[in-house]
């Protein structure tokens, strides 16, 4: 049913162009498998590369890949027109992307200094832009760069979160470029007619994946949940324009949006509880362990030690129940060991959800760890069945009925 409504967040960029400013860090090498993603896509990829961005990756490499010749300093300002290649560059794009965007770009684009290309260039842009920072953790953490990244961000700039993981200067911290995948989904998001939808602007919790309750330093009860329906969710979410946070136990490759990873349910609970304080929508994907042990063993409980050892497991507290308060649509899910629909139903009323998402774990080729699923949506307006098709279509029919109740309580 809903296929067209995934698809629709890509549909809307063909025949469009996105300029891609390129400044000089290591990860420009990584720019140019962005900048292959974005003509895979038909996007018609124009670079503009600062003179530092040269010494890492020349011309030719982004020409080859873009089919197209790159603007630079070199060649700008001269020949026939050149002096308005700026302007033309800003004119003939519809989305541009900054990436990597280093430390001094980004200082140079909050302040509205035009001393190259690039930041000329974006000077007189006037549509959507999108900054993937990349640099060493301390100048990223730098009072003076997250000043001006909120600058940027205050004026409508995309900011793309930096991961966390190593650094090309040996160490770790927060600061690599958002992968090439994470930014050709913000493309595609500024190009998405659904942008300008109900979810526009929203904030967006939703969890993934199964908690892991301790037994001691190095076991855990866990279950099989990989998160797949709740990552589908907050893609498609994050596609129609609203600001997403994942709160997750499984590792989120190339997510645009802001990840936050826990593990045990009262970690879980802890940051929705936080994350949902000014948020529009919950979406409760995450299978969360009932029961935790009542007490965690410091160390690791040895095998010699005893003949047999029993758990004593208490219950762990309900965090969809908990999030409810005035102006949060929240949304659970009812993963049941068959056609029960009914106890789903039950379970709507019993935790006063505005929609509950009901699957069967034992239907084949569905549910836990699956790439497919086959969900009833049960909300206030009735029930939309959807068979068993990809979990990204179910995620759109989810945020259907997102955009269908958050317009009726309007
Ligand atoms: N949930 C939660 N906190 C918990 C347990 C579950 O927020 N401690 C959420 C799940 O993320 C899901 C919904 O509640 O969205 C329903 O979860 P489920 O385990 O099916 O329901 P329970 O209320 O735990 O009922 P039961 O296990 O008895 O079926």
């Amino acid at each position: 049913m809903n296929g067209d409504a995934a698809q629709g967040a890509q549909a809307p960029t063909a025949g469009r162009s996105v300029l891609v400013g390129v400044s000089g860090g290591i990860a420009v090498y990584k720019a140019v498998e962005l900048v292959r993603l974005l003509a895979k896509e038909g996007l018609a990829p124009r670079v503009v590369e600062t003179p530092a961005a040269r010494r890492f990756v020349m011309p030719l490499t982004f020409a080859a890949v873009a089919q197209t010749a790159v603007l630079d300093d070199e060649t700008a300002w001269q020949g026939d027109r050149g002096w308005f290649q700026h302007i033309e560059a800003a004119r003939s794009a519809d989305v541009m992307v900054v990436a990597p965007a280093t430390a001094n770009t980004l200082a140079k684009m909050a302040a509205g200094v035009a001393d190259n290309l690039l930041t000329a260039t974006y000077l007189a842009f006037r549509g959507p832009v999108i900054v993937a920072p990349t640099m060493n953790w301390a100048m990223y953490e730098h009072p003076a760069t997250q000043d001006n990244l909120r600058t940027l961000a205050a004026r409508g700039v995309e900011v793309l979160p930096g991961e966390r993981g190593d650094l090309a200067c040996g160490e770790e911290g927060s600061g690599r470029m958002a992968s090439p995948e994470a930014i050709l989904m913000a493309v595609r998001r500024a190009f998405a007619r659904e942008a300008r939808g109900p979810l526009a602007g929203r904030r967006v919790v939703v969890t993934a994946g199964g908690t892991r309750e301790a037994v001691d330093a190095v076991r855990f009860i866990g279950n099989r949940s990989s998160g797949k329906m709740g990552r589908a969710v907050a893609d498609e979410a994050y596609l129609r324009g609203a600001d997403v946070v994942l709160v997750t136990t499984v590792p989120a490759e190339a997510a645009p949006y802001e990840v936050v990873a826990v593990e045990s349910a009262a970690d879980m609970a802890a940051t929705v509880n936080a994350a949902t304080a000014s948020a529009d929508v919950l979406v409760m994907a995450a299978a969360v362990a009932d029961f935790r042990p009542r007490s965690t063993l410091a160390g690791k409980i040895g095998r010699d030690e005893r003949e047999s050892l029993t758990l004593e497991l208490e219950r762990t507290v309900d965090i969809l129940a908990a999030a409810a308060r005035p102006g949060l649509l929240r949304v659970g899910f009812a993963a049941e060991a068959g056609p029960r629909l009914d106890r789903a139903r039950a379970k709507r009323a019993a935790k006063g959800v505005d929609l509950l998402v009901f699957n069967d774990i034992l239907a084949a080729g569905v549910g836990i760890g699956a790439d497919d699923n086959e969900i009833t949506i049960i909300g206030a307006d009735g029930e939309t069945h959807v068979p068993r098709t990809s979990k990204r279509t179910c995620a759109a029919a989810i945020v259907d009925a997102i955009e269908r109740a958050l317009r009726g309580s309007a």
